[in-house]
């Protein structure tokens, strides 16, 4: 097996799939590695919901805006932030909870988060590949339904995962000095972040999404058709009625 190292540094994202499972001893084991991660308090407040029936994944594609990887892929994972089992826990243990709030929210759904990228580097140090999918928090109603998710769940996010059928070129990172900084934030000028973003743009697939998209830029790609203002604001609007809805924003 390659080491850790190894792994991380040579990952990337895998969306077409083999048509074989996973074991359930193999997902098992992936599963109780995530639970292996760091959480709050030691309290586990996220919940992950597998889905492996091809008649879910029918129902949850959508929500996913019909990513293929949600049916071609054998497991489907949606991590949640979940302060329902152990709020009822200190209900039947004669404790108050006070989770109803937004930080309880944000602690939860970091936990998920967590747990989802511990199962990931699990899955992937199988040979597994694996692919998030930002859908979910657009998407959550949706899925709080198809999953029957309580109050005090949310969904937010998904992984797909499965025996690769590709192997894509490893996408390009921003250099090391434009992401970490030495004791204090370094503040880049207009030249350095330029720099920054160079490999990036010289890409040829980058090219290929300024052209087909009719675009002068790579910025504009993302600005004005990937991840546009007007989309942001909705869904931010649609995300928090869901905080809401589910019990998280009772402050
Ligand atoms: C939170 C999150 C959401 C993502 N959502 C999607 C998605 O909806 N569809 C998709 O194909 N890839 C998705 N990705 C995968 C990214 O596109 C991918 O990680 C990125 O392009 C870098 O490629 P690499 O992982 O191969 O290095 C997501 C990744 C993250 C972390």
């Amino acid at each position: 097996m390659n080491s850790t190292a190894e792994i991380l540094l040579n990952r990337r994202t895998i969306r077409k799939y083999t048509p074989e499972i996973i074991d359930d001893d193999l997902l098992n084991e992936l599963l109780k590695a995530a639970m292996r991660s760091s959480t709050t308090g030691n309290m586990q407040v996220y919940s992950i919901v597998v889905t492996k029936d091809p008649a879910m994944k029918e129902r949850l594609a959508p929500l996913h805006f019909n990513q293929k990887m949600i049916t071609e892929a054998p497991v489907v994972l949606t991590f949640c932030a979940d302060f329902n089992r152990f709020s009822k826990w200190c209900e039947l243990r004669n404790a108050n909870p006070g989770y109803d709030n937004f930080l309880s929210f944000f602690t939860a759904a970091i936990d998920a988060i967590i747990a989802a990228q511990t199962f990931c580097i699990a899955a992937e140090s199988h040979g597994l590949g694996i692919c998030y999918l930002g859908t979910t928090t657009y998407m959550a109603h949706g899925i709080i339904e198809v999953l029957g998710l309580p109050s005090g769940v949310v969904p937010i996010t998904t992984v797909t995962a499965g025996w690769p059928a590709e192997k894509p070129v490893q996408q390009e990172r921003l250099p090391l000095d434009a992401v970490v900084h030495t004791e204090v934030y370094s503040y880049f000028s207009d030249k350095e972040i330029v720099e920054f973003f160079a490999e990036k743009e010289g890409r040829e697939d980058s090219q290929k999404f300024i052209e087909e998209n009719d675009k002068q830029t790579l910025a504009q790609v993302f600005t004005d058709i990937r991840y546009k203002k007007e989309d942001n604001v909705h869904f931010s609007k649609t995300f928090l009625q869901v905080l809401k809805d589910q019990g998280f924003m009772n402050q």
